[in-house]
Formats: structure tokens, C-alpha cells, sequence
């Protein structure tokens, strides 16, 4: 069998062995997923065993994929924007090449649930590693507008300035605010990248939505998450957690590994019961 995995702390109760093991069942492929705990001390020596000793590929998930970015020896486009790895993969005799594919996943979602980004007004909440893994994904959408909000405005200001730097498509046009709601117009799209959720607190929201608006919050949970609860409080109809994004990226990192095509996530995204409140 091929074998993958996953870093993380925690990681006992990741659902992406899961997801990638019903992957390899619809593909009639042979892995081995497992869940490797790490400490950000041991981590990079976590990291070189596991490929010396025959793993192919593994994911990366919080606190390491700052961490992963520094150690990979390759890093693809999107993840040097990200600055952040979620997939590693061994190329050659040792070349650790770090991609990133959250951004690839959430755009992934966002298109099978008919939340729409081009052309609307978009608010980001959260400027930390979790909003720069999937910022430079929702920019390339061509939003009409993008309001990055963070509670500490300078850290907003200086991912505006990286992005811009980078040269990251559309980066120009954000507009950096401290309080969602300050900004003085209906919204068509939220996403939180926040740990709001996290901790259950409620966050300040943009003051109007439009009709059709969407809210989307990375974070997901067996009910609805706390964010999703505050939207909708506030009267939005469509609301995702991140779920959806999770089986995306697993699916794009799967066919980094394996090969072919693209895994269908239809029936993984059934099973696993994804929530649209
Ligand atoms: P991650 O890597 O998951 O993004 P992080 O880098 O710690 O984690 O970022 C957490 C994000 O949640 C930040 O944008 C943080 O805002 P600050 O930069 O101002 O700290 C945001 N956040 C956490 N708790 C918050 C709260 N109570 N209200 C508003 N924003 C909060």
C-alpha cells in the first residue's frame, strides 16, 4: 500500500483518514492512512522519518503548516502565497516538494453549494494563517469588492501588504477594517477564518447582508457552529461550515499523491453528512 498521513496536535479525532480511505475504496487503490501526532520541537524530525521510512505523501493540519512551509525544499506558487503547507509529497529520491490545497478546496465547495464570489461583496473575518491559506483562492474569484476584517487592524494590514507584494491577483483592491460592523453597505458573502468558533464567542458581523447572501465558516463541528448560529440570528439563509472544504482539499491532495483523476467527493461528502443550515 501507499503510504500517507497526517500531522497535527490534536489529531486523534481528524476525519481525514476517513475521507481519504473512502477515496481509495472508490478508486480501487491501496493506502495506509495514519494520524501522527507531533510536537512543533519534534516535528521536522516527525517529518523526515516518515519519508524515510517509505510514506509518499501527508497532510498537514494546525499547529504545523507555518512549520511545514519552512521545512518543505520545494514550495509550489500558491503555497509560498499561503506561506502555509497542508500537503507534502516526496518527489525523486528526497525532494519534499509543500503545496497548499485549503484555497483550492473552499473555492471547490463554494462552487458545488452555489455560493457565488464574482461580482459580490466579500468579507473575510480573521487575518491570521488560516485567512492567508485561503485569501489569495477567494481573490482569483473576481469579488466586486473585499473587506478584510481583523480585530487587531495591523495584522489585517500586513497580509494586505504581503499579498500585494506578492503580486496576488486582486490583492490591491482589499480594504482593510478593524469591525465588520462599520462597513456601510449590504454584503453578499461572509467567510470566517476566525477561531470564533473555536472558543464559542460571538464576533462582530457586517451590519447588513443582502437577500441572496451566503456565510461560510471554515471551522465545522457535528451541530452548527457557533458563527453559523450568529448568522442566522441576523437573517442569512445560506450557511455552510467547513466540512465541504475539508473533503475538497483532501481530494485535491489525494490526486497529488495517487495520480488520475480528481477523486469524486459526491458520495464522501454524503456520507459524511455536510451541513447547510
Ligand atoms: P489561525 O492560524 O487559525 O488563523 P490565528 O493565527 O491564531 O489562527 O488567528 C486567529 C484569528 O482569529 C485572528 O484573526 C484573530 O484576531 P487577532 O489577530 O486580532 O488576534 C481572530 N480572533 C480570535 N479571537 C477573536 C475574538 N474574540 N474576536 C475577534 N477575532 C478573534
Amino acid at each position: 500500500p501507499v503510504r500517507l498521513g497526517v500531522f497535527g496536535n490534536p489529531v486523534a479525532h481528524s476525519v481525514s483518514p476517513t475521507i481519504h480511505s473512502l477515496f481509495a475504496e472508490l478508486r480501487d487503490e491501496r493506502i495506509l492512512y495514519d494520524r501522527m501526532l507531533a510536537t512543533p520541537a519534534y516535528f521536522p524530525k516527525a517529518v523526515a522519518q516518515f519519508f524515510r521510512n517509505g510514506g509518499s505523501g501527508a497532510n498537514v493540519t494546525l499547529p504545523f503548516k507555518e512549520q511545514a512551509a519552512q521545512l518543505a525544499n520545494i514550495l509550489t506558487e500558491r503555497a509560498q502565497v499561503a506561506g502555509a503547507v497542508n500537503t507534502l509529497m516526496k518527489v525523486g529520491s528526497g525532494f519534499v516538494v509543500g503545496d497548499n490545497t485549503d484555497g483550492e478546496g473552499l473555492v471547490k465547495d463554494l462552487n458545488s453549494k452555489g455560493f457565488s464570489v464574482s461580482g459580490r461583496s466579500l468579507v473575510l473575518l480573521g487575518a491570521g494563517g488560516s485567512a492567508r491559506g485561503v485569501l489569495p483562492a477567494l481573490l482569483s474569484l473576481n469579488p466586486a469588492k473585499v473587506y478584510l476584517v481583523n480585530r487587531t487592524l495591523e495584522k489585517a494590514q500586513v497580509l494586505k501588504r504581503l499579498l500585494v507584494d506578492l503580486s496576488a491577483h486582486g490583492a490591491e483592491n482589499i480594504q482593510v477594517v478593524s469591525n465588520a460592523d462599520s462597513i456601510n453597505e449590504p454584503i453578499d458573502a461572509v467567510v470566517n477564518a476566525t477561531s470564533s468558533s473555536l472558543h464559542n464567542i460571538d464576533i462582530p458581523l457586517p451590519g447588513s447582508f443582502a437577500d441572496n447572501a451566503w456565510g461560510y465558516d471554515l471551522m465545522y463541528s457535528e451541530t452548527s457552529t457557533h458563527f453559523l448560529k450568529q448568522l442566522e440570528k441576523a437573517g442569512v439563509k445560506k450557511r455552510a461550515d467547513g466540512l465541504g472544504m475539508l473533503i475538497e482539499q483532501a481530494a485535491s491532495s489525494y490526486q497529488l499523491w495517487m495520480g488520475g483523476e480528481r477523486p469524486d467527493t459526491t458520495f464522501v461528502m454524503s456520507k459524511l453528512r455536510p451541513r447547510t443550515y
